[in-house]
C-alpha cells in the first residue's frame, strides 16, 4: 500500500532529518545564561523576587541579587509583595509600593511579571482574620471585601502583570481532596457554595484586566492523585461553563523523596499536563525548588545536589515537550532568599544559585535541558489525511489515515511495517510510536520518523469529533504531541492508487485477480475488485483484526459509476485478509464504455471517493 522508495519519501526523510539537526542544534554561541537558553526555546523563565515589602533591606538594592535576577531570568513573580498582608495593610487601605518597585525593575530589564496571589487562606494582614471572624461580618461583606481587593489590585497592575495566580491552594491534601476551610469559602465565605468563591474571584479578576492570563495555583498536583483530580474536575467545570480561567500553576515544591522514583515522575507530570491541555488550559511550573538536607552552613552533599539537578532537568524537559507548558519559574533567586530554611528546619540548597550567587549543578542541568531537550512533536489537523486519497478535514470509523507528524524525527529512523500482536491483530505500537484516538491507541499500518499510518478505531462511529494524539517512546522517555480534534464523518471513502499519489490507475484487480491497467484492461460485463478505505462503519468489525472471508458489508448505501455510467455494486465490505478498515468494492463493468482509462467513482452514503482514479476498460 505504500511506495517506500518513491522520491517523495526520500525528500521527506531528508527534510525530517534537517529538522532534527536544526531543532537539536548545540547552544548558540554565547548562550551562557538560563535567560538566554530559555528565550531560545521560547519559554519564559522566572524567579520569585522580593523588594522591601517587609521593610529593609530592599533586595533589589543588593547588586549581586539584582544582577543575578536580571541576567538569569526574564520573568519575576513577587514572592510576597502582591499578597494581602502587604497590599491591604488596613481595611480599604492599599500599599502597592513594593509591587510597583518590582514591576519597575522588571520593565527596566525587559522581564515579564507574574502576579501572586489574589485569594489565599493565609498570609493575612493583622486586621483580616478578626474582621472575618466578627459576628457582625456577613458573607456579603466578605464578597465586597474580596471583590474590592481583586478589582483594586488587578486594575492597579493591569498591563504590567501578564498572568495572575488568582486563587492559591484551595484544596486539601486529603483523599478525596476537598475545598479547605477558609474565610473566603466557609468561614464565613463570600456566599456561593463549593467552588463558587473561586469562580467569582476569577470573574472579578477578568473584569479588572481581560488581557491577563488567570491561573489556579497549587502544590502536590504535579502527578496523578486525588488533589489533581479535584483540581481537574473544577477546571473542567469552569471551562465547560465559560469561567475565565487560562491555566493551572504546578508549584513543584519537591524533595528527593526516594529519588529516582521522585514525585512526580516525568510521565506522571506529562500526563497531568496533557489532561489540562485537552481542556485548552496552560500549565506554569510556578514555584519550583527541590529542598535537600543541609549541614549547619546550609550546604548539601555533592551526591544529593546531582540528584536534585536530574530532577530539575527532568521537569524542564517535560515542560519543553508539552506544548501547553508555557512558563517555568523557581521559588527564589538564590539560596539567600529561599523560603525553605525558615519552613523546613535542616533543609535548604533548593535552587540553581547558591549563597554566593554562583551556579549549582541544578543550573547546569537546566541548561542541558534547555539546549538539548527534544521538543514535542507538533500535530496539526491538516496533517491527518486519508491514506488512499489524502483527503483531510474529517476522519471516519475504520479509515486508514496517514499522519505526517511534524518534523523533529519523532519515530523510528527507518520504516517499521505493521506487526501482528499475540491475538493476530495489527499492533498499536510500532517502533515506539502510538497514535491515540480519544486516548485509545489505534492499530498501526506503518511508522517512521515524521509519518505514520493508523486505522481510526471503529468506536468513533456516532461521535461528533475525536481527539487525536501522537506519542513516541523509543525507550527511556515518552514525547507526546499536542492533542487535536477532528470531526467524525460517516464515511471518507477513497480508492488506493497504484502510484500512491492519490490519483491515476486505481488499486484494482480484474476478475481473474490480475492487476488492472492499460496493458491489462477489464472487459465489460466482468467483475473488478477495487481496494480503498474510509467506508465507514462495518457491522461487528474488530479494530486491527484481519477481515475474514467476505464478512459484514459496509453499513451505508453504496453506488458507483465507471466513465460516468452506473456500475452494479456486487460487494462492498472488508477486504478479506486485510486489516479491518481496508475495504473492497466489487463492480460489474458496464457496457458501451470507450476503451482505455475510465474514471471510477464510488459513493458511500453521501460521500464520494476522490476524483482522478481510473480503471482500464476494453
Ligand atoms: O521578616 C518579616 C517580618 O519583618 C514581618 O514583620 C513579618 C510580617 O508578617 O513577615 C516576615 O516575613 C516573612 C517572610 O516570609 C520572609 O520572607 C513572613 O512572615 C512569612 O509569612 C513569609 O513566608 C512566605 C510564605 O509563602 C507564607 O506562607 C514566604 O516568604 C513565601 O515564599 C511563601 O510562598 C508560598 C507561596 O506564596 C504559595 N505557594 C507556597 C509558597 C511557600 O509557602
Amino acid at each position: 500500500m505504500r511506495n517506500t522508495t518513491g522520491k517523495r519519501n526520500e525528500l521527506r526523510k531528508l527534510a525530517a532529518w534537517m529538522a532534527v539537526l536544526l531543532a537539536g542544534a548545540a547552544p548558540l554561541a554565547g548562550q551562557t545564561t538560563l535567560r538566554q537558553a530559555a528565550a531560545a526555546r521560547g519559554i519564559p523563565f522566572g524567579a520569585a523576587a522580593s523588594a522591601d515589602e517587609y521593610g529593609p533591606p530592599d533586595l533589589l538594592k543588593n547588586t549581586n541579587y539584582a544582577n543575578l535576577l536580571s541576567t538569569q531570568y526574564d520573568m519575576l513573580e513577587p514572592g510576597n509583595a502582591m499578597k494581602w498582608d502587604v497590599t491591604q495593610p488596613a481595611l480599604n487601605t492599599y500599599n502597592f509600593q513594593p509591587g510597583d518597585e518590582l514591576v519597575a525593575f522588571a520593565q527596566a530589564n525587559g522581564m515579564r511579571v507574574r502576579g501572586h496571589n489574589l485569594c489565599w487562606h493565609t498570609q493575612f494582614p493583622s486586621w483580616l482574620q478578626p474582621y472575618a471572624s466578627s459576628s457582625t461580618t456577613t458573607p456579603a461583606d466578605m464578597a465586597t471585601l474580596l471583590q474590592n481587593h481583586i478589582t483594586t489590585e488587578v486594575t492597579h497592575f493591569a498591563g504590567k502583570v501578564f498572568a495572575w495566580d488568582v486563587v492559591n491552594e484551595a484544596f486539601t491534601d486529603t483523599t478525596p481532596s476537598v475545598l479547605g476551610d477558609s474565610i473566603w469559602y466557609d468561614q464565613p465565605g463570600i456566599g456561593p457554595s463549593g467552588t463558587g468563591y473561586i469562580e467569582q474571584a476569577f470573574r472579578w479578576a477578568h473584569a479588572a484586566d481581560p488581557n491577563a492570563l488567570l491561573f489556579y495555583n497549587d502544590y502536590s498536583i504535579e502527578g496523578p492523585g486525588a488533589k489533581f483530580n479535584a483540581v481537574l474536575a473544577m477546571v473542567t467545570d469552569f471551562v465547560n461553563r465559560g469561567v475565565p480561567i487560562n491555566g493551572v500553576g504546578f508549584e513543584m515544591h519537591l524533595e528527593l523523596n526516594g529519588y529516582p522514583n521522585f514525585y512526580p515522575s516525568p510521565a506522571g507530570l506529562a500526563q497531568n499536563m496533557q489532561a489540562l491541555a485537552a481542556l485548552g488550559i496552560q500549565v506554569h511550573i510556578s514555584e519550583m525548588d527541590v529542598r535537600l538536607p543541609v549541614n549547619s552552613s546550609g550546604l548539601a552533599t555533592a551526591a544529593e545536589l546531582q540528584q536534585q539537578a536530574q530532577i530539575y532537568q527532568d521537569v524542564m524537559t517535560v515542560c519543553l515537550q508539552q506544548p501547553n507548558c508555557t512558563a517555568f519559574q523557581v521559588w527564589g533567586v538564590s539560596y539567600n532568599d529561599s523560603w525553605i530554611p525558615s519552613f523546613f528546619s535542616g533543609y535548604g540548597a533548593a535552587l540553581p544559585f547558591d549563597f554566593n550567587y554562583q551556579p549549582t549543578p541544578a543550573f547546569s542541568s537546566l541548561m542541558t535541558a534547555l539546549t538539548t531537550a527534544t521538543p514535542a512533536p507538533v500535530l496539526k489537523t491538516t496533517q491527518v489525511v486519508n491514506a488512499a486519497g489524502y483527503q483531510g478535514g474529517a476522519v471516519s470509523p475504520g479509515e486508514i489515515v496517514t499522519i505526517f507528524a511534524a518534523g523533529y524525527g519523532f519515530g523510528p529512523a527507518s520504516l517499521v511495517n505493521y506487526q501482528l500482536d499475540s491475538s493476530g491483530k495489527f499492533s498499536t505500537n510500532l517502533g515506539g510510536v502510538e497514535v491515540l484516538f480519544d486516548g485509545v491507541p489505534a492499530p498501526l499500518v506503518y511508522a517512521e520518523a515524521g509519518q505514520v499510518s493508523a486505522v481510526v478505531p471503529f468506536e468513533v462511529a456516532g461521535e461528533q469529533q475525536t481527539a487525536i494524539q501522537y506519542r513516541y517512546n523509543p525507550g527511556g522517555g515518552t514525547v507526546v504531541s499536542n492533542t487535536v480534534t477532528m470531526p467524525v464523518a460517516a464515511a471518507v471513502p477513497a480508492i488506493f492508487s497504484l502510484a500512491e499519489t492519490g490519483s491515476g490507475p486505481g488499486a484494482i484487480e480484474n476478475q481473474d485477480y490480475s492487476i488492472n491497467g492499460a496493458s491489462n484492461p477489464a472487459a465489460s460485463g466482468t467483475e473488478i475488485q477495487i481496494f480503498g478505505t474510509g467506508g465507514g462503519s462495518v457491522a461487528d468489525a474488530i479494530d486491527g483484526a484481519l477481515a475474514p472471508g467476505a464478512g459484514s458489508l459496509v453499513t451505508q448505501p453504496v453506488t458507483a459509476t465507471i466513465g460516468g455510467v452506473n456500475a452494479q455494486v456486487d460487494y462492498a465490505g472488508p477486504a478479506p485478509g486485510l486489516v479491518n478498515g481496508a475495504i473492497q468494492v466489487n463492480l460489474t463493468v458496464p457496457s458501451g464504455l470507450t476503451p482505455g482509462p475510465q474514471p471510477v467513482v464510488i459513493t458511500i452514503g453521501t460521500a464520494q471517493t476522490q476524483a482522478g482514479i481510473t480503471v482500464a476498460v476494453k
